[in-house]
């Protein structure tokens, strides 16, 4: 009860934002900005887009916009499952995404440090080897391949594994063996997630959020070599369908 009703307050202060942008075309009561109509999205998703306090409200500064763009598409179109966002995102159009993608890709804004992690050395050093180098032997890639050697993410579409929440990591690497999170086929992540053994998928979620940021935490321009794997989301133009 209490859990629904915390969900809930952001929900209702997000709804009448953009209501309030969208009811008003011309004559706005207030400054009709992105800054303006990002607010019913940062009830949720923290300061600025900063994260939420708790590890479940992920962070959107400074993500790849293609990224993101298509992280709305996929939960207004079904790939991925929010009912409190869907609903928010439902009425908005495509062009309207484009733009909230970009203002929140456009955001540089520190990360706070990782928190101390649980994990024991053998674990983290296990997630650590997956990370940087795969395990070919159960055909597991490095997550360096498309992610980026800094691991900060790749223009335009593919996101940066640093910064986030372990609990995250691990709810969006399990939402995919599951099939409850899609992307654009061939749904590269799908086929990794479920190439990883569970005490796998835990040890990379908990040294992935192990790690500190590099002064340098901005998505690499491109990647050095094309992977390995082929991954629709990757390649698309931002924001194509499937
Ligand atoms: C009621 C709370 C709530 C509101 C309001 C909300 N979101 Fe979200 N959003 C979430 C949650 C929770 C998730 C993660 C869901 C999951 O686990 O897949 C999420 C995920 C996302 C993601 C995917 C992030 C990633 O790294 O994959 C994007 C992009 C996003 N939201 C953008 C927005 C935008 C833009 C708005 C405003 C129009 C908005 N959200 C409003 C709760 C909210
Ligand atoms: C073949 C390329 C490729 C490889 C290799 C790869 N990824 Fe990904 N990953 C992607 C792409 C592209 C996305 C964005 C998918 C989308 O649009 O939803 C993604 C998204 C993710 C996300 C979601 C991030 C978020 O903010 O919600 C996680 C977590 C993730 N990958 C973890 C991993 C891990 C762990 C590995 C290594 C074991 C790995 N990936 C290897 C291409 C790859």
């Amino acid at each position: 009860m209490m859990a629904g009703v915390k969900f809930l307050i952001p929900f209702f202060l997000a709804a009448a934002t953009l209501g309030a942008a969208a009811a008003t075309p011309g004559f706005a009561p207030f400054e009709d900005s992105m800054a303006q109509r990002a607010l019913a999205c940062t009830a949720c998703h923290g300061r600025e887009g900063r994260a939420g306090p708790d590890g479940f409200y992920p962070r959107l500064a400074g993500k790849p916009a293609g990224y993101l763009y298509n992280q709305l598409l996929n939960f207004r179109d079904g790939r991925r499952h929010y009912g409190l966002m869907t609903a928010l995102l439902d009425p908005l159009s495509d062009a309207y995404l484009q733009e909230m993608a970009q203002y929140f890709a456009g955001l540089d804004l520190p990360y706070p440090p990782p928190a101390a992690s649980k994990a024991s050395p053998a674990q983290l050093q296990r997630g650590q080897q997956i990370a940087q180098h795969g395990d070919p032997a159960r055909k597991i890639p490095a997550c360096v391949q498309c992610h980026g050697q800094a691991l900060t993410g790749v223009q335009p579409n593919t996101p940066g594994l640093l910064g986030l929440p372990r609990d995250y990591l691990n709810a969006q690497l399990g939402a995919w063996t599951t099939g409850q999170r899609r992307a654009h086929a061939p749904d590269c992540m799908a086929v990794i997630a479920r190439q990883l053994a569970p005490e796998d998928l835990s040890a990379v979620s908990a040294w992935l959020a192990a790690q500190p940021l590099p002064d340098d935490s901005k998505p690499a321009a491109r990647l050095a070599q094309p992977p390995q794997i082929a991954c629709g989301s990757a390649v698309l133009p931002a924001g194509r369908q499937p």
